[in-house]
């Protein structure tokens, strides 16, 4: 897609399709981009109530006779006493899903000049940014007959005058960063489970440094974490014939190579079947979905990287297949982890937490100035927060409030719980130092609280995103999710 900043007061050409804002109370918005035909016909299909401007209500009015616009689109926005950052994503998330079924080639777009509660134009443009090229993401890796390109091809944006052109610039290429980081994230976590193998990760962040400089990957195999004494990661792909993998992505982009990164951890499980603790069979096959953690990491990575950010960034990506077989770690097993601590794997399905706590030691070796993790870890989260937030736990209130105000402000929601030092207690295990699970209560707490116990070097935030990653039923597919939230962490970071 091409972006360009539109500033000018009136259409100097005639564009394929003009989006325009029509509101709840007062109709059709007052765009400077409106000529008097324009603005006659927007306010009379209003008068005659074809569109009433309820949110996210899209109505396309073709104009070709006219000299400025072929279509007009409106878009209600609502009450605009209380439009609010929510209020604006639905309805851009409309507009782009009804200018996505036209033929138009190109548009232009006046959304990012209504005025939002709480957030200013820079927001604006880097979501509409973020909306419109997310709408082009398409699967088809799969199908015998790949998906027919769109024919939107370029938007221009209408900005107010508040906002510099430079500024402008920045938040639409912030905007398909993060996009592009969304998109990454989405393919691997709808490949399936034969193709993208914890082999086709580590290849994938291989690509990844073959595209930019300033990032350098090391992919770890089964021989060399033996060799690091990583396990409790190792003790979960042992009933797999396919390799483990710890995958070590680099990006340098401060200006001291010496400057201490911030870490990103992804639970990379490629296929979680339970192992010996088998799951059940009905909707097994979104445990495709269970290396979403690993997969926004990675897309994250690409979003800095393209982004060019002035700090370094390490992630470390544990990637397994989590098998039955007669090879496979049984429950009652003891492994030792990287830390030396000891584990007693109650339940073969407890595995992201085996996996995630080797590489969180592996991180120990950066000095990270933090550590968020991010994983499909528990059905528990799905049952308390639902597909709308991310579960958050951490060590350190300051980055866990910083967080929880960027999901705020991302839209990317988060939600905090509590570790208090009650619940460490259901992790006693008469047989190792810990035990891989916590019992029937408080699932997404005792996870984090057994993660807890491998962060204590260092500040550390975990994300289970195990309702967020992905969605079921008629739309299932991967959302892209917690991509946006880390990238504009790592965009608020100093070197
Ligand atoms: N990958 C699953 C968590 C999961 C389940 C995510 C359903 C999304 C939807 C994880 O490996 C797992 O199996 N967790 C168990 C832990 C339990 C055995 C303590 C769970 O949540 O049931
Ligand atoms: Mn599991
Ligand atoms: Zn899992």
């Amino acid at each position: 897609m091409k972006y360009q900043v539109h500033s000018s007061k009136s259409l100097d050409k005639k564009t394929e399709c003009l989006v325009l804002a029509v509101w709840e109370k007062t109709g059709p918005d007052h765009s400077p981009l409106l000529d008097e035909s324009l603005s006659a016909l927007a306010n009379a299909v209003f008068k005659a109530g074809d569109i009433k401007g309820k949110t996210g209500e899209t109505l396309l009015i073709p104009a070709h006779s006219h000299a400025k616009a072929e279509r007009l689109l409106l878009v209600g926005a609502g009450d605009a006493a209380r439009f609010d950052a929510r209020a604006y994503r639905k309805a851009v998330r409309a507009a782009v899903q009804a200018l996505n079924k036209t033929p138009a080639r190109s548009a232009v777009i006046t959304l990012p000049q209504l005025k939002i509660k709480d957030r200013d134009a820079a927001w604006a443009i880097t979501q509409l940014t973020l909306e419109c090229s997310n709408a082009q993401y398409r699967y088809d890796h799969t199908k015998s007959k790949k998906a027919e390109a769109l024919h939107l091809k370029s938007i221009s944006i209408t900005v107010p005058v508040a906002i510099s052109k430079k500024q402008a610039d920045d938040a639409i290429r912030a905007g398909e960063a993060i996009s592009l980081g969304m998109s990454t994230a989405r393919e691997l976590g709808n490949l399936p489970g034969n193709i993208c193998t914890p082999g086709y990760l580590g290849n994938k962040a291989t690509e990844l440094a073959s595209r930019y400089k300033s990032v350098k990957v090391k992919v770890l195999g089964e021989k060399q974490m033996e060799k690091l004494g990583m396990g409790s990661l190792l003790s979960v792909g042992r009933g797999s014939k396919e390799e483990s993998r710890l995958i070590v992505i680099e990006y340098s982009g401060a200006s001291k190579a010496d400057s201490k990164p911030y870490c990103l951890v992804g639970k990379g499980i490629t296929f979680d079947t339970g192992g010996i603790s088998l799951k059940q069979g009905l909707g097994m096959d979104e445990m495709k979905f269970d290396m979403c953690g690993a997969a926004s990491v990675l897309g994250a990575m690409e979003s800095v990287a393209e982004l060019g950010l002035p700090i370094n960034v390490v992630a470390v990506i544990a990637s397994a297949e989590n098998m039955p077989s007669s090879t496979a770690t049984k429950p009652g097993d003891v492994v030792t982890s990287m830390s030396g601590k000891t584990i007693e794997v109650l339940n073969t399905d407890a595995e992201g937490r085996l996996v995630l706590c080797d590489a969180l030691t592996y991180a120990e070796r950066f000095k990270p100035k933090t550590v968020i993790d991010v994983a499909t870890l528990t059905g528990a989260a799905v049952a308390t927060f639902g597909e709308v937030n991310t579960a958050m736990l951490s060590n350190h209130q300051p980055l866990a409030k910083e967080l929880l105000e960027l999901g705020e402000h991302t839209l990317d929601h988060v939600w905090q719980l509590p570790m208090n030092e009650e619940y460490q207690s259901l992790l006693d295990s008469n047989f190792a130092d810990i035990a891989n699970i916590g019992g029937p209560k408080g699932g997404t707490i005792t996870a984090a609280c057994f993660l807890s116990r491998f962060t204590e070097k260092f500040h550390w935030a975990h994300l289970d995103i195990a309702g967020t990653a992905w969605l079921g039923g008629g739309q299932k597919g991967a959302t892209g999710r917690p991509v946006q939230l880390l990238v504009e962490y790592l965009r608020q970071q100093k070197p």
